[in-house]
């Protein structure tokens, strides 16, 4: 096992990764975990070694590969499409889907780590709050793994969600608020109950887990750095760890650079967007976006997401509701990848980045797809009143047809 430590994201404080080590004793702000390397291990290799999390064990704060959860958690596709990056005018378009994790979404790579960091500390209750996503991926692993964690998510959470939550057999407190009174909600059960905690920001091991995509990334890509990741933005864990991922590559020299990575929101969940155009500082906003995975008032880890932005020279941009929804049309219709509405985000910032000029015409490009579109299918299923209905006979389907009702 590798040594490790915690450092303070906002003061630089260092702290001995205790078992009950979270955020900085001295001035709050999140921690993020620091290792003292012998010396740097060797790049790893995707034709060989184990699958999962587990290849990337020599960079993960883990004692050993038992503790994670028996289920794969990765290696997910990196889909290459000539013809769209032709169309948009970029030297390449590559789309990561992370919708196929065993949890449908990103979060299994965080949960996944978290859980075993968890099970290495013999935690006995483990708990988090989430907008759904984060909660679906513990509730998963941990059912893997033979726990019952408990969650807090927002009454409003798309059923889909629910549903999977209910299924692992997670212990699931539907919180009569938003994400954010979920957070706090968790939080004080964690300090009442002594529970382990896996709530976004809060716990340093989510952002480990994170860092995996990018790692992946440069195997898939064969160690050719992408110019530009686009990352879809709520608490701003994900950019953070994916930042932490690329820097980490560079730093043990199996790159030399990192990408840009632009910060995808919804102009209607936008504090990260707001900080890094302003001095950083994050002042909450009044989310109301209907991508619900990024609807975040308060941004749990928005200091080390404007870091990463600024760090790797990128930028923040918003998109209005009705453009996510018609990236997530266009994405699904185009590319065979169904998206929740927030993983679509990253797609409309795409387009709207390619217009603006912020992505230019010689860069490769790697779009972040977090999350499967059948998780919340309210957003799309608002239209099914729109399809014909047939009587079950050749005449009846005739007539329609001759009515051109799919347009073409
Ligand atoms: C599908 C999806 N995309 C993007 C995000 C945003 O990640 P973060 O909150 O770490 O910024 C989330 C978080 O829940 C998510 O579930
Ligand atoms: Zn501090």
């Amino acid at each position: 096992m590798n040594d490790f430590f915690l450092k303070c994201i906002l003061c630089g404080e260092e702290i001995a990764a205790k078992p009950d080590a979270t955020v900085c004793g001295r001035c709050g702000g999140n921690t993020e975990v620091k290792f003292d390397l012998p010396a740097p291990p060797p790049r790893p290799d995707l034709r060989q070694g184990p699958p999962g999390l587990e290849r990337f064990l020599d960079l993960l704060p883990l004692r050993s590969a038992a503790s994670l959860p028996p289920l794969p958690v990765g290696p997910t596709p990196l889909i290459p499409r000539p013809d769209l990056a032709r169309e948009y005018g970029v030297s390449r378009l590559e789309f990561k889907d992370d919708g196929r994790l065993p949890s449908a979404s990103f979060k299994d790579r965080a949960s996944a780590v978290a859980l075993a960091r968890a099970i290495e500390i013999e935690a006995e209750e483990i708990c988090t709050a989430s907008t759904g996503n984060a909660a679906a991926a513990l509730a998963c692993l941990a059912a893997a793994s033979g726990r019952r964690p408990y969650i807090f998510v927002p009454r409003s959470a798309p059923e889909g969600k629910i549903a999977q939550l209910v299924t692992f057999g997670a212990r699931i407190f539907l919180v009569d608020g938003n994400y954010d009174s979920a957070c706090d909600l968790s939080l004080a059960a964690t300090r009442k109950f002594g529970w382990y905690n896996r709530n976004t920001g809060f716990n340093p091991y989510t952002r480990e887990g994170k860092k995996t995509a990018a790692f992946e990334i440069l195997l898939q890509r064969n160690w050719r750095v992408p110019d530009v990741v686009v990352v879809p933005v709520g608490d701003g864990n994900i950019i953070s760890g994916i930042h932490k991922g690329f820097s980490e590559a560079k730093s043990l020299g199996w790159t030399d650079r990192v990408p840009r990575l632009i910060a995808a929101q919804s102009e209607k969940s936008d504090a990260v967007s707001r900080a890094v155009r302003g001095d950083g500082t994050i002042h909450p906003v009044h989310a109301t976006t209907i991508a619900d995975s990024i609807s975040v008032d308060r941004p749990r880890d928005g200091e080390a997401a404007v870091r990463a932005v600024r760090e790797s020279n990128g930028s923040a941009c918003t998109v209005s509701d009705e453009a996510i929804l018609a990236a997530q049309r266009e994405l699904a219709s185009r590319t065979g990848i169904f998206a929740e509405p927030a993983a679509s985000c990253a797609f409309a910032v795409f387009r709207r980045a390619v217009r603006d000029g912020t992505i230019r015409p010689d860069e490769e490009v790697v779009v972040l797809v977090t999350g499967n579109g059948l998780k919340d299918i309210a957003a799309v299923t608002r239209n099914l009143g729109r399809l014909p209905v047939v009587e079950p006979d050749i005449s009846s389907l005739e007539k329609i047809l001759s009515t051109k009702p799919f347009g073409e």
